[in-house]
């Protein structure tokens, strides 16, 4: 361990207080059960030189699948969902074969949660080769739903939370390059109203989750740009149409993919070595996003807009 005060740039510091923090947990039980998250479950830890990979939303779906897969390739996965019993499932699951794994809760309907999940990867692992911003809620139910900080709930669960995750975890990305991060978007994306963000007027379920995919690959080719010569890979995905998922069964569609072929797209996007930043793709192959995508004033409306709402200087 490099000691305190031996290299004084910000990213030794960091480093070395959370190496500290987790000695400390190490020897001191009883505080390591303080210290740790309320929803952290199981005890498995990443091995020396292991990689390390968050897939959000990856207690069912496509997530789930993702994070198996990362599993067999030997990588510790930082399971993550709201359900504790589908999410150790997954734990379990990986931790019996070559991988990984531990479960971290947080519901993305509270920005609380989603900081105090940021801390806690942030004190718990060293290191972030691949985060997977997976977690999403469909366009079912029809109805303009709210979360806990107010805002409307699609735009916040499937973007804002994770566009204030992702900040707060860059430090430990930019430490671990070459890292990647995959915004699963999707095809359905649907123009931001300025006029009405939180879609206060012809609310539909549909429009809700379009938009918050569209604020999706906005976000990814922001943080290319500002990541670029970074060593960080940023993309965005629509992984494959109406695949047997939850939030497919609840809109009542008749699935015309498979969850293989979808999570096969989303690994590409983190183990090729083939592909480029800053680009969005409909399964493997790249495609143009929605134009507003590409808009720079939107972009800079969007970012804005999602500094201020989620409370990021
Ligand atoms: N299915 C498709 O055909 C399709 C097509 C294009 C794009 N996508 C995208 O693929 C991604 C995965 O979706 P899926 O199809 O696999 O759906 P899914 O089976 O419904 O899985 C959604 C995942 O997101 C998590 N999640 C939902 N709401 C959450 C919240 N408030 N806080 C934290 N986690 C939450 C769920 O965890 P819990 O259940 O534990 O809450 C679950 O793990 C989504 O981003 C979706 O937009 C899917």
């Amino acid at each position: 361990m490099t000691p305190i005060g031996a290299d004084q740039t910000p990213r030794a510091l960091s480093r070395a207080l959370r190496t500290w923090s987790r000695i400390v947990r190490a020897t001191i039980p009883a505080l390591a059960l303080a210290c740790l998250p309320a929803a952290a479950q199981r005890s498995a830890s990443p091995s020396p030189g292991q990689e390390v990979a968050l897939v959000t939303g990856s207690t069912s779906g496509l997530g789930r699948e993702v994070a198996l897969r990362l599993g067999a390739r030997g990588a510790h996965v930082i399971v993550h969902g709201r359900s504790v019993e589908r999410g150790n499932e997954v734990v379990d699951e990986i931790n019996a074969g070559p991988g990984s794994a531990r479960f971290y809760g947080a519901d993305f309907a509270s920005f609380d949660q989603v900081r105090a999940l940021a801390e806690a990867i942030l004190r718990d692992y060293e290191r972030l080769d691949v985060l997977v911003n997976n977690a999403g809620f469909g366009s079912a139910p029809n109805e303009r739903l709210v979360s806990e900080d107010g805002h409307e709930f699609r735009f916040q669960v499937n973007y804002l939370a994770p566009f204030l995750l992702t900040h707060m975890l860059l430090p430990l990305v930019q430490e671990s390059t070459p890292s990647r991060i995959v915004n699963v978007s999707s095809l359905a994306q649907q123009p931001i109203n300025w006029d009405d963000v939180m879609i206060e007027n012809d609310f539909s379920g549909g429009r809700a989750y379009g938009q918050s995919k569209l604020a999706q690959v906005g976000f990814t080719f922001d943080l290319h740009e500002a990541l670029a010569g970074s060593g960080v890979m940023v993309t965005a995905l629509h992984p494959a149409t109406y695949m047997p998922t939850g939030m497919v069964r609840r809109a009542g569609a008749e699935p015309r993919s498979t969850i293989d072929e979808g999570a096969t797209a989303v690994m590409q996007l983190i183990v090729s070595d083939k592909i480029e930043s800053g680009l969005f793709f409909n399964g493997l192959v790249p495609q143009r996003a929605h134009a507003q995508a590409y808009d720079l004033e939107s972009r800079r409306r969007l970012r804005e807009l999602s500094r201020e709402l989620t409370g990021l200087r």
